[in-house]
């Protein structure tokens, strides 16, 4: 299960500082429902993730399994970090270089480059693929305009007809002009609950039909969610309170980080969870994410001795997939001949404790969070865990964690410059 560490923190703050009083109040308000603002379906959806539902998206994954190559995924913000979190988490960064029997997973609409999305259309366009299209409002520009052009070319390749039973939607169960269009279209289609918001969604079908489509167990994902809730909120209400009042003394930057590069889609999860939750009414911690060690020759600098408004949270993965050691090569003359047959792991591990000792020298506190591997169970606790102390977290600050109006100033913009209907933008929340 996932252990928060407050031990490089305290040198920067107290035990009694700690706001565990309101904190544990909030999350029994979470719990019985007491919270004043509406979204928090999340918080039971490891619990009441509709079987029937579940057996559609189960049955629809199976299919794309069957007939396609390559799964291309349209979405944006929660609609598509989530998902690609889990592929590089459990099945690695590199899945879709590997040689399995699931299809590879390309994500877009998660931009507005042209160019990346040629580069996608490159790779499918002479296999077998089916798409994807995630969007709880339906009207999110940028997996919109992604949409159009992966719908084209279905119906180029397969004919209309064809095309029609490659398009897999996921919106919301009765508004917005997504799900108008795939009732009128007959598309399977999957819904995404009233009281969930986009980012706190990836345990709906907007995570989960992805995840099953690349061969990740999302009974073991749910799993994980679960014991997070029965076992873990301590560890929950640790973390959100030690951020808050590392913020109430002036640590307005959290610099998220982990030594494993399967963690860095998680990463961009966590901002987007943890920023648009967070980052209103003019405060917030500032999320940021760095992979370490690589980062560390580029930010490095920066942590150690620039200004001091950063707090880190270490996230340290317990049991690696694999094991490499260190080939003994005294031809080399590189001075690591004594660290001949150690496992690379034990270095990276030794790259943590030697970072956090440095940084915590140099005046930035060091939260910890231990995960155990790189299971599809970790995966659903991590996404448990984060979203449990982000919602404390955001309600501790006295902000809504649930909402992001914040969001639509640049999409009014982009919508008057483009002369489109203003309003088409507005999300369903
Ligand atoms: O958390 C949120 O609600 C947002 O970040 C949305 O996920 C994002 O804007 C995409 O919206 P939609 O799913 O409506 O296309």
């Amino acid at each position: 299960m996932i252990k928060t560490n407050l031990d490089g923190v305290k040198r920067f703050i107290a035990d009694r500082e700690l706001p565990l009083d309101d904190g544990r109040k909030i999350m029994s308000d979470l719990s019985g429902g007491r919270v004043k603002y509406a979204g928090t379906g999340w918080m039971r959806l490891p619990y009441e993730y509709d079987i029937e539902t579940s057996s559609g998206v189960k049955a629809a994954a199976q299919k794309v399994i069957s007939d396609s190559q390559a799964l291309v995924v349209v979405g944006i913000g929660g609609s598509y970090l989530g998902a690609r979190a889990a592929l590089d988490f459990v099945n690695t960064p590199q899945y879709n270089a590997l040689d399995k029997n699931t299809p590879d997973i390309y994500f877009v609409g998660n931009n507005l480059s042209g160019e990346h999305l040629a580069q996608v259309i490159a790779f499918v366009e002479n296999r077998d693929f089916s798409v994807n299209y995630i969007s709880k409002s339906g009207s999110t520009i940028e997996p919109s305009v992604a949409f159009r052009v992966f719908k084209e070319l279905l119906a180029s390749k397969y004919g209309e007809a064809d095309a029609k039973k490659r398009i897999y939607i996921t919106t919301d169960a009765s508004k917005g002009k997504l799900r108008q269009l795939a009732d009128r279209e007959g598309y399977t289609s999957f819904c995404i609950p009233d009281n969930v918001g986009g980012r706190y969604s990836v345990l709906t079908a907007v995570g989960l039909f992805p995840a099953l489509c690349a061969g990740i167990d999302i009974e073991e994902i749910l799993s994980g969610a679960r014991d997070v809730t029965e076992q873990c909120k301590t560890d929950a209400l640790l973390y959100a309170c030690a951020r808050q009042t590392l913020y109430r003394k002036g640590k307005t930057i959290e610099l998220l980080s982990c030594f494993e590069p399967a963690f860095r889609s998680m990463g961009e999860w966590w901002k987007q969870l943890f920023g648009e939750s967070e980052g209103k009414d003019g405060s917030g911690i500032f999320p940021a994410y760095a992979q370490f060690t690589t980062d560390l020759h580029s930010l490095g600098q920066f942590i150690q001795s620039g200004e001091r408004s950063l707090f880190e949270t270490f996230v340290s993965i317990d049991k690696p997939r694999s094991t490499i050691c260190i080939p003994e090569d005294r031809s080399l003359n590189d001075g690591l001949d004594a660290l001949a047959g150690s496992n690379v792991k034990t270095l990276n591990d030794a790259a943590l404790t030697a970072t956090k000792k440095a940084h915590i020298d140099g005046g930035v506190p060091v939260l910890e969070l231990a995960v155990p591997d790189f299971s599809a169970h970790s995966f659903g606790a991590l996404v448990q865990f984060f979203e449990i102390s982000c919602a404390v977290s955001a309600l501790l600050s006295g902000v809504n964690p649930f909402d992001q109006p914040g969001v639509e100033a640049y999409k009014k913009n982009l919508y008057e410059i483009l002369g489109l209907t203003s309003g088409q933008s507005q999300p369903i929340v």
